[in-house]
């Protein structure tokens, strides 16, 4: 009732709890910039944001900020305008570059002719994520084969690396510390064939009642996130968390704006959503887990593309799980993080870390595979999204090809002189 218009894509889960972004009754874009700044400033430093706060600051850009004022993030991401969002959140006309780089062209003889719409929306450039489009870096990996030697994404150490720790593994009889009543239930087997009994998890662990000491029939389904800390903010910061985070009840696919399977309408999105929780499922979450409640055609088409191949492939043995690609591996990517002073690879939680602009999942993901050239032209085709990756891009981004022209002729000026 209180709410003024619709919300965008990014926030229509906590749009009714308002204090989340008016943190305060009576601040103004002050207050907002803040709340903004709180929960995105962390991801928009670690994206090497090509328009950072501080270019505008600088007295030098001063002049720009007459056109648009760019150090506030509400001047390009209204709230609660549906009429004008687009996109991200974006509440600009598709031009805004132009503004502050009709320039261009005068500087760089590669961007003559290009139409002001062009920048972002071909795959060249982004206003912020800039970690794989800048041209030191176009220029490192302009040759490659579409699919390299060894085509390998990282190697899973978690468990490895706790037992490697451990002075010695547990019994799993002692560890099987639930009432008797429980020695049949199929629980307990899924349990033992689970890598938790040789970490020394046992029943009561997760069902014990901490007060009491008494068993817990039904523990909580976010349980898992008091010993799995990274994993546990890794998902509370995405769309499937993000309710919980906020304080409010879990999200459902009835709640939600994207295709959803009728069947997993009722389903709160917890750890268990993806995991059961006794055989802690990692190979069934990236997959058949997902389909159960998504339902768009990219989704739909994954069972049939190249890299599902992959999938089975390694699910048969014939291939190591490194080289397999499933849901999860774009958009739960493993990364290297640091736990307890030790360098570690985990599985980001977070699935929208990585997922818009989609340039993220370049060094996320493609890279451990394919060459920086069929990266984007991949990722700059719609129709290939939505095929899931089955078949090959249909036009080409021609961004390195331009990087590569222009430093071949710095290189013959410094010959000639
Ligand atoms: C995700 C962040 C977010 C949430 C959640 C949110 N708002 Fe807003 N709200 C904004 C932003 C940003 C603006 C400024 C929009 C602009 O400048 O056009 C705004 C503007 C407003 C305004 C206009 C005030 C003014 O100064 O122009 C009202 C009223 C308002 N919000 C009410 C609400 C209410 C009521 C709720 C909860 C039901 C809510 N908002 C939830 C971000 C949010
Ligand atoms: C309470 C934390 C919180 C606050 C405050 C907040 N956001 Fe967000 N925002 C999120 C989450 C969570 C998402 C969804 C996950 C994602 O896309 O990373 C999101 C998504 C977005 C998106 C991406 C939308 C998309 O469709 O991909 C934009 C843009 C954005 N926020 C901008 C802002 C701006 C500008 C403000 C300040 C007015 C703001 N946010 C305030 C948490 C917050
Ligand atoms: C001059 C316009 C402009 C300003 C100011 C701006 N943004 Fe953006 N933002 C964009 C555009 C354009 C996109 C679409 C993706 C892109 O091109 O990078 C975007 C995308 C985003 C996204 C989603 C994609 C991503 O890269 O994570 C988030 C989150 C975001 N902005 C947050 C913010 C926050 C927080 C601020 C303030 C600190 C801010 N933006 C200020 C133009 C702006
Ligand atoms: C409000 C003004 C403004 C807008 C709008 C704007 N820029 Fe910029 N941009 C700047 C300033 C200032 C710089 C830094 C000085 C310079 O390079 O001119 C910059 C730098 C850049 C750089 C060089 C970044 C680097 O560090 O390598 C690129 C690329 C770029 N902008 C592209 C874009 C694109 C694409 C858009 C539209 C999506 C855009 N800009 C919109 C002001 C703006
Ligand atoms: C890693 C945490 C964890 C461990 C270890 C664990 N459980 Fe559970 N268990 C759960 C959770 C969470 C639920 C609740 C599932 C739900 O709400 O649907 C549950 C539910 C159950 C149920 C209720 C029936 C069902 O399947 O929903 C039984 C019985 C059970 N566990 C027995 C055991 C026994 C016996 C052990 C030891 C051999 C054990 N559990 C070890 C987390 C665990
Ligand atoms: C009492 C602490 C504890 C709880 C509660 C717990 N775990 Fe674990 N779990 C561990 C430890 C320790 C390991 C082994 C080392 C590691 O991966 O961190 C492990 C391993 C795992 C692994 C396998 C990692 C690998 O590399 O093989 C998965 C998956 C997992 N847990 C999921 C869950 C889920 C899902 C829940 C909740 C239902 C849960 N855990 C609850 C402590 C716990
Ligand atoms: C229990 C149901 C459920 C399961 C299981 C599930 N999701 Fe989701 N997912 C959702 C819901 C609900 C949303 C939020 C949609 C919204 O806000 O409109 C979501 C959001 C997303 C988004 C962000 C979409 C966007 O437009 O921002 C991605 C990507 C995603 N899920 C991928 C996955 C992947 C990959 C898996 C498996 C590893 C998975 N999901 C498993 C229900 C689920
Ligand atoms: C959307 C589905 C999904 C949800 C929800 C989910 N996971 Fe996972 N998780 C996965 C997948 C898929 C993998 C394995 C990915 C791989 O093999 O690269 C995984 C791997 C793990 C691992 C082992 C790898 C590592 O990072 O050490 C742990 C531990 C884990 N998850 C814990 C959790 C916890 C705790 C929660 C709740 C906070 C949770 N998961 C929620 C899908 C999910
Ligand atoms: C090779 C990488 C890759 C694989 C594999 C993959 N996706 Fe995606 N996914 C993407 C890209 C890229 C986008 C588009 C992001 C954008 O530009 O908006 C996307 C978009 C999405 C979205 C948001 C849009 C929509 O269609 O609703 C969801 C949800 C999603 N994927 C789920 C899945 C699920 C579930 C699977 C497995 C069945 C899967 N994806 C497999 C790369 C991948
Ligand atoms: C773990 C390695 C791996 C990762 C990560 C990976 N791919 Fe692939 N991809 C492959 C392999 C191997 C093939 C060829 C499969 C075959 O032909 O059976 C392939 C095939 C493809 C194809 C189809 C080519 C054809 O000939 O039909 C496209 C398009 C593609 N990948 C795009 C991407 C994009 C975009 C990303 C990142 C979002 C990505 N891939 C991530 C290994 C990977």
């Amino acid at each position: 009732m209180y709410l003024i218009g619709g919300t965008t894509h990014g926030h229509h889960q906590i749009e009714m709890q308002c204090a989340a972004c008016h943190t305060s009754p009576f601040g103004g874009g002050e207050v907002l910039q803040e709340a903004c700044v709180d929960c995105h400033g962390d991801e928009l430093k670690v994206a090497n944001d090509s328009h950072p706060k501080s270019k505008f600051t600088d007295p030098r850009n001063a002049d720009r900020i007459d056109i648009l004022d760019a150090r506030y993030c509400v001047t390009c991401h209204r709230e609660h305008k549906k009429e004008i969002t687009g996109e991200m959140g974006l509440t600009l006309p598709k031009d805004y570059c132009f503004g502050c780089h009709e320039n261009v062209a005068e500087k760089r003889e590669t961007h003559k002719g290009l139409a002001f719409d062009s920048c972002a929306s071909s795959g060249c450039h982004n206003y912020h994520d800039n970690r794989a489009l800048y041209e030191d870096f176009l220029l490192k990996h302009a040759v490659g084969d579409v699919l390299k030697d060894k085509a390998e994404r990282l190697r899973l150490n978690g468990l490895e690396n706790f037992l490697a720790n451990r002075d010695a593994p547990q019994q799993v009889s002692a560890l099987m510390d639930a009432p008797e009543e429980y020695n049949n239930d199929p629980a307990v087997e899924e349990w033992q064939l689970s890598s938790h009994p040789s970490a020394g998890v046992a029943c009561r662990s997760c069902h014990q009642d901490g007060s009491t000491g008494d068993w817990h029939e039904k523990p909580n389904a976010m349980i898992c996130g008091t010993c799995h800390q990274s994993q546990m903010s890794g998902f509370l910061a995405g769309k499937h968390g993000m309710r919980l985070k906020a304080g409010l009840s879990a999200m459902t696919p009835a709640m939600a704006r994207i295709a959803m399977k009728d069947s997993a309408s009722h389903l709160a999105l917890s750890c268990t959503s993806c995991h059961s929780p006794h055989d802690v499922n990692q190979q069934s979450a990236g997959f058949e887990a997902c389909v159960g409640c998504h339902d768009s055609s990219h989704v739909n088409n994954f069972a049939n593309s190249p890299h599902a191949g992959l999938m089975e492939q390694a699910r048969r043995g014939e291939i190591p799980d490194t080289q397999s690609v499933d849901c999860a591996t774009c958009h739960l990517p493993r990364e290297i993080i640091e736990e307890a002073g030790e360098k570690i690879v985990r599985v980001n939680h977070n699935q929208n870390d990585n997922l818009r602009p989609n340039q993220k999942m370049i060094r996320t993901v493609c890279l451990d595979c394919h060459s920086l050239a069929f990266a984007i032209d991949s990722l700059a085709d719609p129709a290939l999204i939505q095929s899931n990756f089955s078949g090959l891009p249909t036009s080409h981004v021609r961004s390195i090809d331009m990087a590569v022209e222009r430093d071949e002729k710095a290189n013959q000026r410094e010959k000639v002189f």
